[in-house]
């Protein structure tokens, strides 16, 4: 077979980005416009101003990635783009702009579920990386467990009954102090303070030992600040961002590697976000070696939202013959393995 390229388009929330595929694993180009500065001053991202700032970009990113790819459309075997889920007003622009792109060259199209392309991250550097494997998606808006039957093939087997791990990192970063993405500042701060200095809870949910709860442990964040405030004692910071995140990563590695042992499996990735966390990865990373499971994990360029993971997940689509109509549309709640 010949060489597949596929340009890739995402615009799920606050980043606007376009990727060249080669193939599904190899990386020609990955532009990625983030708008987060745009939102930091609202503390989250506005979803009216990121649709705007999309539409004012993309194009602007399309001719990048092209260009730094050194190809051009006539050279594109098919356009993925991420239809969902997400925010609704962001979603369009990408979607809208594939469907220009496919309608004008007749370049066959392909949707791909956001969550999907965040697992295929784990395929770039990992080239003998191949299903079946366990996946924990951990994002700003996902914490999944999935197991990974086949390219495309997924079972569910955890999910958050609250809050995802991203939005729990990012409400305690803001309750003390942080700013907006919490995620990277509290994993800075936590290297400069004591994980057991503060015992916070470690949720589980009883009707499934998969699925994860934060909002729990939020609260508990929360009383314990508004505690000290009440008794004039003065917050550790770094004390509060290492004990939480602590507790964060006990629960998601528990839950994840039952799930790989129940499972069978002896290969177990992350993606999303949250799995650029470096505690995190350190902490799966000794727990797998001691359980003698092959641990795979993105770089941090392909964790948080890009569009080459959309890519990689686009080309699996396409060679299993997956193509989209004209008339795909944004669906802000896809659940994963629907088309
Ligand atoms: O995957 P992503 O870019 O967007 C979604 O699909 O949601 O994930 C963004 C989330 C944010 O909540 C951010 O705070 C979190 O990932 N995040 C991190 C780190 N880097 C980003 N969380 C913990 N530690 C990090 N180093
Ligand atoms: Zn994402």
């Amino acid at each position: 077979m010949s060489d597949v390229l596929v340009l890739a388009i995402e615009s799920s929330c606050d980043e606007t980005a376009c990727a060249v595929v080669k193939n599904g694993r190899e990386v020609l180009s990955n532009v990625i416009y983030t708008q987060i500065a745009l939102h930091t001053q609202y503390g989250g991202v506005v979803p009216e101003i990121a649709s705007r700032k999309h539409i004012e970009k993309i194009n602007q990113v399309i001719t990048a990635a092209l260009k730094e790819a050194d190809v051009s459309l006539t050279d594109i075997d098919a356009i993925a783009v991420t239809y969902g889920p997400g925010l609704v007003g962001a979603l369009l622009v990408g979607v809208s702009e594939a469907k220009a792109i496919s309608f004008a060259t007749g370049i066959p199209l392909i949707g791909v579920h956001h969550i999907e392309g965040h697992i295929s991250a784990n395929y770039i550097e990992n080239k003998e990386l191949e299903p079946p494997f366990v996946c924990l998606v951990a994002s700003g808006g996902h914490s999944h467990l999935v197991v990974v039957k086949d390219y495309g093939e997924y079972e569910i087997i955890g999910r958050t009954r609250d809050d995802a791990a991203g939005e729990a990192f990012d409400k305690v970063a803001r309750a003390i102090g942080l700013g907006y993405p919490g995620g990277p500042k509290i994993d800075k701060l936590a290297k400069e303070g004591n994980p057991d200095a503060i015992l916070f809870p470690r949720a589980k949910v009883a009707e499934n030992e998969y699925d994860f709860s934060f909002s729990g442990l939020k609260s508990a964040v929360l009383n314990y600040i508004n505690g000290c405030a009440m008794k004039g004692i003065e917050v550790n910071k770094a004390d509060v961002a290492a004990s939480f995140q602590k507790a964060v990563i006990d629960v998601l590695v528990e839950h994840s590697l039952h799930g790989v042992k129940e499972y069978g499996m002896n290969k177990f990735a992350i993606a999303g976000g949250v799995a650029s966390n470096s505690s995190l990865r350190a902490a799966f990373e000794e727990q797998c070696r001691a359980r003698g499971i092959e641990f795979y994990h993105p770089s941090p360029v392909y964790c948080t939202d890009n569009a080459a993971m959309i890519g990689v997940a686009g080309y699996y689509e396409f060679i299993k013959g997956n193509r989209s109509g004209l008339d795909l549309n944004a669906v802000p709640n896809l659940k994963l393995g629907e088309r």
